[in-house]
């Protein structure tokens, strides 16, 4: 069973390209609340873009961070959540998210992840001439553990709206 989100964080979890920024901000609009980016707080703690953080401290750093950040803000008052593409991967902070939040895969097929991400080519793990296959084994990767969210919604081509309305009337 789906946890009640009312007394929760909604977090959205997802590949990258997958909307949780854009569908997370017009989701805590429509519901009231504060909405909150990892990736943006990170940037904000450590005063560097993710993309120096990968290059100058490396993503084993970044993912400590990442994992601080996330800690930091789950303890807050129930927000919507965007976490970083890898969030979900690590152990404890996907138990953390399990404990504290409703998690919402949001899910899209590769082309669409795909088309997305080459518009702001600023994901340091995709700065690489086979950035596609980077993508497709990430998604081949990933899937099965994204899949232990509490709900699934597809973010399909087209606007964001569709994907909002789609969790307001799946939680
Ligand atoms: C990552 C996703 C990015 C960012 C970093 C690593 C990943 O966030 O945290 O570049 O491992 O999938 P978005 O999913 O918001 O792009």
């Amino acid at each position: 069973p789906v946890p009640a989100y009312e007394s929760r964080t909604i977090a959205l979890v997802g590949l990258m390209g997958a909307g949780k920024s854009t569908v997370g901000r017009r989701l805590a609009e429509k519901l009231g609340r504060q909405f909150f980016d990892s990736d943006h707080e990170i940037e904000k703690a450590a005063g560097l873009s993710v993309a120096d953080i990968f290059a100058m401290h490396g993503e084993a750093d970044f993912r400590r961070g990442e994992q601080k950040v996330l800690e930091r803000l789950l303890g807050e008052a129930p927000h919507v959540l965007a976490t970083g593409g890898g969030a979900y991967m690590n152990e404890e902070t996907r138990a953390l998210l399990r404990e504290k939040a409703v998690t919402i895969w949001l899910n899209a097929d590769l082309e669409t992840l795909w088309r997305r991400v080459q518009k702001k080519n600023t994901r340091p793990l995709l700065k690489r001439p086979d950035a596609k296959a980077v993508l497709q084994n990430l998604f081949t990767e990933r899937e099965p553990i994204y899949a232990q969210a509490d709900l699934v919604v597809h973010s399909k081509e087209g606007p964001h709206g569709s994907t909002v309305n789609a969790i307001l009337k799946a939680l």
